[in-house]
């Protein structure tokens, strides 16, 4: 039986927990040292499952990586192979990010076509469109994406619809094009950011990351360079949700409060007590949330990967909320699960409507997927009883000992092989 965590529920958290790097930050950083002969050193890097495999996957690429006590140094001197197997790409889809800079550094690049996940089917039409337009000649075969050029060359790109790692891939394309490259309705996460600011260090020429228009004035070469990876926005959200549903005081340390504006707003609406220091919060659960209603969007909207956990909080609330999922057609994988523990959730395509009631019961359930069994943990922390959560690879994912921090604070909360 795969790993579980149980969960005696009912313990108020009391204490401080520092938030690990964000894994949304750290995957493009790792894509983006095959832009350059030179190494590139990471510090702050999360040990997170998904980290692991985009470096085994630049390993295979050519990048020969040193880990050096909590720093990773990727150094690409030769790229020696432009296949990302579907093997490595299925389990986990951020391993498109190494089409950009394969295409860019290398001329050519064969990515397997990712395929869907259990929130949604997740295509990559608009990184495809984005790499077309900068020249490079894109086929199908084989369920592999297959990408040929031989220089980029800058052009305009208006995606359809704003892409976090559609955006990365085409800044990382554009960083060594022939000429200025335009990205509109760019992505604006503070991930996006965070490697702009990465590629600006590597001597890339880049205005805008941040805002719905980017440009890129690409160069010959990319130089190595030092960068420590942003704080995890939605681990820290998911820590400061912890504290609240539980009733508790915890203070979450070494996150950027400008990151979490949306989801402390929606958290104040719930009558969750909330102070701001420059990095750190400290929350203070109320006795029963207030309802309040939630539509995910775009950053600086509100994340759709803190929509289950902030559900979660809201299934305990005093009276009805509604959650709309504008992101992911398919991310209420979640609310089977609450269910079963007594929430009152009614789903209808994007829409949840969530009833509040007065405590969640202890129970088996099962993760589908990484936020939501961030979720499921956090409704077991509240709940009476014990909870198991199963399946919890998924958790392991994107948070780096949970378990860990949580037990730190007071949580009754076991992994069992
Ligand atoms: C990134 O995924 C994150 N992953 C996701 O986090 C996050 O949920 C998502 O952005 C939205 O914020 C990483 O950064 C590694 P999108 P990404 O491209 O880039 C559709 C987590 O929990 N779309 O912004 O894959 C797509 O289907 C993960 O850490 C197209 O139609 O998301 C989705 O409905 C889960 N065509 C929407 O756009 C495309 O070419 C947003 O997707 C690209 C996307």
């Amino acid at each position: 039986m795969p790993a579980r965590l149980e969960i005696d529920g009912g313990v108020p958290l009391r204490g401080s927990v520092r938030v690990s790097a964000a894994k949304n930050a750290a995957l493009p950083a790792l894509a983006a040292s095959l832009l350059t002969a030179e190494p590139v050193r990471l510090t702050n890097v999360p040990d997170l499952v998904d980290v692991r495999t985009m470096v085994r996957l630049v390993e295979t690429l050519g990048a020969t990586i040193r880990r050096e006590h909590g720093e990773l140094a990727a150094q690409v001197a030769r790229v020696t192979n432009d296949v990302a197997p579907y093997d490595l790409v299925s389990t986990m889809r951020a391993s498109v990010l190494v089409l950009g800079p394969l295409v860019a550094r290398h001329g050519s690049a064969r990515v397997a076509l990712p395929g869907g996940c259990a929130i949604g089917v997740r295509p990559i039409d608009q990184h495809l469109k984005g790499l077309a337009r900068l020249g490079a000649e894109i086929a199908i075969e084989n369920g592999y994406v297959v990408a040929r050029a031989s220089r980029l060359k800058a052009a305009r790109i208006a995606t359809d619809l704003v892409t976090v790692t559609g955006t990365e891939n085409l800044m990382m394309a554009a960083a060594l094009a022939e000429g200025t490259t335009v990205i509109e309705n760019a992505a604006r996460e503070p991930e996006v950011v965070d490697l702009a600011t990465l590629l600006t260090a590597m001597g890339a020429r880049i205005r805008g990351a941040g805002t719905p228009r980017v440009e890129i004035e690409g160069v010959s070469e990319l130089a190595g360079t030092s960068h420590r990876i942003i704080p995890d926005r939605i681990e820290a959200g998911t820590l400061i949700v912890a504290g609240a549903i539980t009733g508790g005081d915890v203070t979450v340390t070494d996150l950027v409060p400008d990151h979490l504006s949306a989801l402390m707003a929606k958290l104040g609406e719930c009558g969750v007590a909330l102070e701001v220091g420059p990095t750190s919060v400290r929350v203070r659960g109320p006795g029963r949330p207030r309802a309040a209603d939630v539509t995910t969007s775009p950053f600086p909207g509100f994340p759709t990967d803190m929509q289950a956990q902030v559900m979660t909080l809201l299934g305990l609330a005093d009276g009805q909320s509604r959650v709309t999922e504008t992101i992911f057609e398919n991310r209420f994988m979640h609310v089977a699960e609450l269910a079963r523990m007594g929430a009152r959730i009614e789903t209808d395509g994007a829409i949840a409507v969530i009833r509040g009631v007065s405590c969640y019961q202890g129970a088996p359930v099962m993760a589908s997927d990484l936020r939501a069994s961030a979720a499921l943990v956090l409704a077991g922390l509240a709940a009476h009883g014990r909870t198991t959560v199963s399946r919890v690879y998924h958790l392991d994912r994107g948070y780096e000992g949970l378990e860990t921090k949580l037990t730190a604070l007071g949580a009754r909360i076991e992994r069992r092989a």
